[in-house]
C-alpha cells in the first residue's frame, strides 16, 4: 500500500513528535487530539521547533512553510476518513484503546492501516475490538520521537504480512530504524528498560540515594545517556506505572511489583515533565 495520508492520533508527549517527523518526510499529515489547548500546545512546539531549525541553518524558510502546510490539526476524530493510516497515541489504557481503535475503523476507509503506539498492550486484544484486526499493528515509536531512531514493529496474532511491510518501509521513509517484534508485554525495550527505572524508583523509595544522586550515578557509572528517573520524568511517571501494572497482571511475576513511589506520584499528579512536577521540579 502507498501511503501518502498519516492520521496521528493523541497529541501530547508522543503524538506531537509522531506528527513532527511525518510531516518532516513529506507526508500530510492530520493530528487530533480531544482536548483543544492540547493540539494547540502541540502545533506551537512544532511552529517552535521549525523556527529553531530556520535559525540554526537545519531548514529554510520555504521548507517550514510547506511542513505547516502539509499539517492540519483537529478535535474531531471523523477528519481521519480518508488517511491511509492512523497512528494512535492516546493513554496506556487497554479499555479506551479498545474503544478508540473500534471507532477508527468505522471512520476510516476500508484499507487504512491502525497503528497503536502502546507502550507496552496486547496488539492482538486491541486489534480485535475493530473491524480490521489483519491491519493493525504496533508501531511503537521512543522519546522524543523527534530524535529517537528506532521504531519497533509489532504484528497481532493475524495482521497481514503486506501490512508489517508497509509500515517497515514507512519507519524507513520517516527516517527511523525499525526492528521487527513477536507481540510480547513491553516488546523488546521496555521488557527491558521499564524494569531498570522501576528499580530506580526503589533504591530511591528506600532512600538509598537523592534522585539526583541516582542519576548521576547510572550517567556516569553505567554510561547512560540520561538518569533512569529523569527518564521516568520524560516519559510519564503515569506510563511507567501501568506499563509495570501490566506485567505483573500479564506474567502474574511479583518481580515486576511497581515502585511505591510511582504509585505515590501519580496519586499526586506529580507525572514528570508533562505536569511540571515528578521526581524533579519543573517549574521552579
Ligand atoms: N524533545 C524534543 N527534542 C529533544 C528533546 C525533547 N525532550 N530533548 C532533546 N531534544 C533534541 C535537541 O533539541 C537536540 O536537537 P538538535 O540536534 O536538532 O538541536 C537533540 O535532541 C540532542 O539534544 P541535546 O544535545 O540537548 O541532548 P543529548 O545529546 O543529551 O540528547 C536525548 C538528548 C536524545 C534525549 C538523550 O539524553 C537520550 O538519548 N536519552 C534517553 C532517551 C530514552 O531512553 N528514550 C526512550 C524512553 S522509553 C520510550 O520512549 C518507550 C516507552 O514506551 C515509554
Ligand atoms: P500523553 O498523556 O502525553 O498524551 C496522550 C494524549 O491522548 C493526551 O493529549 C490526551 O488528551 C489524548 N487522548 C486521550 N484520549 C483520547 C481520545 N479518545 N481521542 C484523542 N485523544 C485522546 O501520553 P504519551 O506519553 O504521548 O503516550 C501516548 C501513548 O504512547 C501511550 O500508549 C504510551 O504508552 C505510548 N508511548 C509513550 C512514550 C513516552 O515516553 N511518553 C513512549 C512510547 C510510547
Amino acid at each position: 500500500m502507498n501511503i501518502k495520508k498519516i492520521g496521528v492520533l493523541g497529541a501530547g508527549t508522543m503524538g506531537a513528535g509522531i506528527a513532527q517527523v511525518s510531516v518532516q518526510a513529506g507526508y500530510s499529515v492530520i493530528l487530533i487530539d480531544v482536548v483543544p489547548e492540547i493540539v494547540e500546545k502541540a502545533v506551537d512546539g512544532l511552529n517552535k521547533a521549525w523556527t529553531k531549525a530556520v535559525e540554526k541553518g537545519k531548514a529554510t524558510a520555504e521548507t517550514v512553510a510547506n511542513y505547516k502546510a502539509q499539517l492540519i490539526a483537529s478535535t474531531d476524530i471523523n477528519d481521519f476518513k480518508d488517511v491511509d493510516i492512523v497512528i494512535e497515541a492516546i493513554v496506556e489504557n487497554i479499555d479506551i484503546k479498545k474503544k478508540v481503535q473500534k471507532q477508527l475503523g468505522e471512520i476510516c476507509k476500508a484499507d487504512a492501516i491502525l497503528a497503536t503506539n502502546t507502550s507496552a498492550l496486547s496488539i492482538t486484544e486491541i486489534a480485535a475490538a475493530t473491524n480490521r484486526p489483519d491491519k493493525v499493528l504496533g508501531m511503537h515509536f521512543f522519546n522524543p520521537a523527534s530524535v529517537m531512531k528506532l521504531v519497533e514493529v509489532i504484528p497481532g496474532v493475524v495482521t497481514t504480512n503486506d501490512v508489517v511491510q508497509t509500515v517497515i518501509e514507512l519507519s524507513k521513509k520517516i527516517g527511523k530504524e525499525p526492528v521487527l517484534a513477536k507481540e510480547s508485554p513491553g516488546f523488546i525495550v521496555n521488557r527491558i528498560l521499564v524494569p531498570y527505572i522501576n528499580e530506580a524508583a526503589n533504591v530511591f523509595y528506600e532512600g538509598i540515594a537523592t534522585a539526583a544522586e541516582i542519576d548521576k550515578a547510572m550517567k556516569l557509572g553505567a554510561g547512560m545517556p540520561m538518569g533512569p528517573l529523569e527518564l521516568a520524568d520524560l516519559v510519564g511517571i503515569d506510563i511507567i506505572l501501568a506499563v509495570c501494572e501490566f506485567f505483573v497482571k500479564e506474567f502474574a511475576d511479583s518481580k515486576y511489583r511497581p515502585s511505591l513511589a510511582f504509585k505515590q506520584k501519580v496519586r499526586a499528579g506529580h507525572l514528570g515533565k508533562k505536569t511540571g512536577k515528578g521526581f524533579y521540579d519543573y517549574i521552579k
